[in-house]
């Protein structure tokens, strides 16, 4: 493809006839094998059903004038905290010819439309793209770590005698459980309070039900919570595929008394039960609490995260 087509590659709108386009673009970023695959494509076509993501306005496409699509950004707004979370990907041969940057740019007008303040995207550590975002005015703001556990170690039936029965939540209770996670979770870095409906939806991008989510419960009311995640990971050389603590909290009222670490032993004897022999879980590096807690439960760095960070009205893309 000559340079003078890529320039003329248009950015448009997503349409409801672009998904095939669209899912292929996705898919080839995945990598993997086809059980991996079949999971990005299901999770592709999930998030164009996240709630306040509307495709046909925050999703952009990039086309090049033979109708071939050349890349896509989307942003999902977070009203609550004034943020706007973006992602830009430009398919391997249309890059360095400016698609990914105005893509960008036209991912920074939505959300300064919308009334957005900051702006975030994360890399993996160490990644080549980091110039990219660094040359449209985002800077490295916090730093989030990748970890994971050998389940073969951790006991059965971890309950303790110093925390409540564990219980579960019941079906229809997404109100219960967002209240708990924006209890456990407010004023956590990059955190937006969740509605049910969002509830509802991280429910099916995990494949879990709610009577798999772990509650904890002290004199009768509701304290902390383990969700896991039962999507499918990125699958090791050994065909161990792992499952994902995506959520662990305590209302401040209940840390300090070790409740985490037997909730978090009864989540991963739960994970072992279910067959799985690993585990893997993603961490803010400042949470220094947290991190206690996964190293004295085996759980080790894999890699690191690097959040970015661009204010909306701020820099010169
Ligand atoms: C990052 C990505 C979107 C860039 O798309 P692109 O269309 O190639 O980007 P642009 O052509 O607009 O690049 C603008 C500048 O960013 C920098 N840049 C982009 N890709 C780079 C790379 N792989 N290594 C180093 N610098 C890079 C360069 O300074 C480039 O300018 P130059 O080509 O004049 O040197 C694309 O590589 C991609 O899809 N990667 C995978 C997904 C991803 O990491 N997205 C970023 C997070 S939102």
């Amino acid at each position: 493809m000559s340079d003078m087509m890529n320039s003329r590659c248009k950015i448009r709108p997503f349409d409801s006839c672009d998904t095939d386009g669209f899912i292929r673009l996705a898919l080839l970023s995945a990598g993997g094998g086809p059980e991996e695959e079949k999971e990005a494509e299901r999770r592709n076509l999930l998030s164009l059903e996240r709630p306040g993501f509307k495709p046909a306005r925050d999703l952009l496409l990039a086309e090049d004038p033979g109708g071939r699509l050349a890349g896509y950004g989307r942003c999902f707004k977070e009203a609550a905290i004034s943020r706007q979370l973006v992602e830009v990907f430009v398919s391997p041969r249309h890059r360095r010819r400016g698609i990914g940057s105005r893509l960008m740019e036209r991912l920074l007008a939505l959300g300064r439309k919308a009334g957005a303040v900051i702006c975030h995207t994360r890399l993996i550590e160490g990644s080549r793209e980091a110039d990219f975002c660094l040359r449209l005015g985002f800077r490295p703001v916090r730093r989030y770590l990748e970890m994971s556990c050998d389940l073969a170690g951790v006991a059965r039936g971890a309950n303790d005698e110093n925390v409540g029965p564990f219980d579960r939540f019941s079906a229809g209770e997404e109100n219960r459980l967002a209240k708990l996670q924006n209890g456990s979770f407010r004023g956590s870095w990059g955190f937006c309070p969740n509605s049910s409906e969002d509830i509802h939806f991280f429910l099916r991008a995990t494949r879990c039900s709610l009577e798999d989510v772990i509650l904890l419960k002290q004199e009768e009311r509701d304290a902390g919570y383990l969700w896991p995640s039962f999507a499918h990971e990125k699958i090791p050389s050994d065909g161990t595929r792992p499952a994902r603590i995506h959520m662990l909290g305590l209302l401040p009222v209940y840390r300090g008394r070790g409740r985490s670490r037997n909730l978090l032993r009864c989540g991963l004897a739960d994970l072992r039960n279910r067959g799985y022999l690993r585990a893997v879980l993603t961490v803010d590096a400042e949470n220094t609490p947290a991190l206690a807690l996964y190293s004295s439960l085996g759980f080790k760095t894999e890699f690191g995260w690097i959040w970015y960070e661009r204010g909306i009205d701020s820099g010169s893309p």
